[in-house]
Parts: C-alpha cells; sequence; structure tokens
C-alpha cells in the first residue's frame, strides 16, 4: 500500500489503519463480528478520510444500538473517481423512512463533499449505508 504523509491522519494513520484499529476494538466491544471485504489502499484525502470515520462511528453505534445483528460486513473502497462505502448489518432492519440525528449526520457528512449516502432496510433484512463521495 502507498500512503503518503499529506494524507496520513493524527497519530500517522491511513485511513485503512484507522478504520482496521477501529473495527478490530468495536468487535471485540460489542461481541459483533465484523467482516472486512476491502480497506482503501493508497491515498485518500483528509477531510473524505473525516468523513469516512463520522459516518462509520455513527453506523457502528446504531449496529450496536437499534440491530441485534450478529454480523456487520464492510467494504470502502478509492478509485479515481472517488470513494465507495457499505456498511452492512444482518439484524432486524426497520421500516423507512424512520430518520434520526445520526442518520441526518451521517447523510450531511457526505453532502458536504458532494457526495451522497443512503440507508437501505426493511423489518427482518437488515440494514445497508451505501456512500460514495466523488475525488
Ligand atoms: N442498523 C440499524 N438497525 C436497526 N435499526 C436502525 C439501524 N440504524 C438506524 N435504525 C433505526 O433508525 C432510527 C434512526 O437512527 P438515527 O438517525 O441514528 O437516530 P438514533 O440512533 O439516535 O435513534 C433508530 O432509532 C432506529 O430505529
Ligand atoms: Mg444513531
Amino acid at each position: 500500500m502507498v500512503v503518503t504523509e499529506e494524507t496520513r491522519m493524527r497519530g500517522g494513520r491511513s485511513l485503512a489503519e484507522a478504520l482496521e484499529d477501529d473495527l478490530a476494538q468495536w468487535s471485540a466491544r460489542t461481541g459483533i463480528a465484523v467482516e472486512t471485504w476491502a480497506l482503501p489502499e493508497g491515498d485518500v484525502p483528509p477531510r473524505t478520510s473525516r468523513a469516512v470515520l463520522l459516518v462509520f462511528h455513527e453506523a457502528l453505534s446504531n449496529v450496536q444500538r437499534h440491530s441485534g445483528a450478529g454480523t456487520v460486513s464492510i467494504a470502502v473502497t478509492m478509485s479515481s473517481s472517488g470513494l465507495r462505502m457499505t456498511i452492512s448489518d444482518d439484524g432486524v432492519g426497520f421500516d423507512p423512512p424512520v430518520t434520526g440525528r445520526g442518520i441526518t449526520a451521517m447523510r450531511t457528512a457526505f453532502a458536504e463533499l458532494g457526495g451522497s449516502l443512503t440507508v437501505t432496510t426493511a423489518f427482518g433484512a437488515g440494514t445497508t449505508v451505501t456512500g460514495a463521495v466523488p475525488a
């Protein structure tokens, strides 16, 4: 993995390293398994990294508080078109369009970067948070 100095975050970590650490700690604390399908290779702009970490924080807090999930699957990829991420749980789901402060904050974090974020869910079908930020 090639990560230049400018895109490292506080503590000298890349976004991928920060996510790996945070996910391992969260899984140990909650007992919910994490399946990591992809983490970004190479450089991610610092503002995008901060938005992704904010979204992960809120999405994982929702998984822990509301979902009853046993497993959460995550993928974060960076390409020439930008960053894409998915956080998917196998929990109870809910009946959209429920929206509280957390979901609004996640949407705002990506919208501020010209991106978008969608929550897909249904009772009994788990919940998936999908987002993209253009390069
Ligand atoms: N992963 C999830 N599994 C089940 N329900 C969820 C999940 N994420 C969100 N919800 C539902 O959507 C509501 C709104 O979420 P949010 O905006 O984060 O507000 P809050 O977490 O403060 O209630 C939650 O109260 C919950 O009912
Ligand atoms: Mg919440």
